[in-house]
């Protein structure tokens, strides 16, 4: 397991220095931190850890959920027979009861990935009433709920990644572009965007964000069109090839807001006759194994690395220090890293 750590760590190094520096270095030393985690005083053969994720069926959280319950018994030392993972079925009432039956079954601390992350201050207050330290991952609750914890010592934290920068580097990497994005020349970046589940902050911020980078750069832009696709490969398809029905060659930029829409997208654009880098762009978010793919073959523009390792690491080591009585801040954040052709490779090492 230390060998798997140490490439993982030259791979983020590696990708580091391609790249951006400064915020891989931080990813480089949340790893580290994880790696190193110190368990003196921690009751491993006991400790009862709940975890619920919002849906088992969503591509990205899979890889999250994975490589967490990986990290804590592998790496932490946990046993698996005592920890427990949920599905959250995307309905909050359902994973509001498996919170309480966590509750009555005594874990000692809970990793959540709320349904609807309107939900936290109820959910906090069921677990810190039963005095069980909460780590919320994925997704963010409101800054007024963070700052509660942080005012009233409610052992509650969120360990995520902020959206803000995952749009920002797509908007980046669509003015990295040979034509910054202008296909056809006309003085401005026509797009669609293919939104996430609107509820969510992520899905929020990387919409707005991936558009105000080309704007802030003084680009002028065209929304064709904004729609949901709820994270859903199949629904990214079905908007796109209707998009491409309606708008066609206007069509220059699709924006995902993650890649699971952007690979359903990708099916509707070559359905469709269209190439893409050619006569039309199209960037996602997560880096998955098949979008890192795609990118090296030419058939994605880029998307953004969704740092699911060094989430949920830094996830279980909070878990960690709530379980060793320490202090732990109400809101930690993992950097993204853009991920082109450049560097598609790297990221894919990194992942294997
Ligand atoms: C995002 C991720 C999406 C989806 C979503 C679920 O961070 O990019 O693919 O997993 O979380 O909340």
């Amino acid at each position: 397991m230390r060998k798997k750590i140490l490439s993982l760590l030259l791979s983020v190094a590696m990708v580091a220095s391609m790249m951006v520096p400064a915020m891989a270095e931080e990813t480089t030393e949340a790893a580290e931190a994880a790696a190193a985690v110190d368990m003196e005083g921690v009751d491993v053969e006991n400790t009862k850890i709940g975890i619920s994720i919002y849906k088992f069926d969503d591509n990205f959280m899979t890889l999250y959920r994975t490589e967490l319950v990986r990290y804590l018994t592998e790496d932490l030392g946990f046993k698996e027979e005592n920890i427990t993972v949920t599905d959250g079925k995307n309905d909050q009432a359902e994973q509001t009861n498996q919170i309480n039956n966590f509750i009555t079954a005594g874990v000692n601390v809970m990793i959540l990935n709320l349904v609807q992350s309107s939900s936290a201050p109820q959910v906090t207050d069921l677990c810190n009433d039963a005095g069980i330290p909460v780590v919320y991952i994925n997704r963010q609750p409101e800054e007024a709920e963070s700052n509660r914890w942080a005012d009233e010592g409610i052992k509650a934290t969120y360990v995520g990644a902020d959206a803000r920068q995952s749009g920002t580097y797509q908007g980046e990497e669509i003015l990295e572009t040979s034509n910054g994005g202008d296909i056809n020349g006309d003085g401005k970046v026509s797009y669609i965007m293919v939104q996430g589940d609107p509820e969510n902050i992520d899905a929020q911020n990387r919409t707005e964000y991936s558009v105000k980078a080309l704007t802030d750069a003084g680009v002028e832009v065209e929304e064709l069109l904004l729609q949901r696709g709820d994270w859903d490969q199949a629904k990214g398809q079905q908007i796109v090839q209707d998009a491409l029905t309606q708008f066609g060659d206007q069509i220059e930029v699709v924006f995902c807001n993650n890649d699971a829409m952007a690979l359903g997208a990708l099916q509707a654009i070559q359905a469709a006759g269209r190439v893409v880098n050619e006569d039309i762009y199209l960037v996602g978010v997560d880096a998955l194994t098949d979008a890192l793919q795609n990118i090296q073959d030419g058939n994605m523009t880029g998307t953004v690395f969704n740092d699911h390792i060094g989430q949920s690491h830094m996830a279980a080591d909070t878990a960690v220090k709530f379980l060793k009585g320490e202090e732990v801040e109400p809101v930690i954040m993992v950097d993204y890293i853009k991920a082109t052709a450049d560097n598609a490779a790297d990221i894919l090492a990194l992942l294997q």
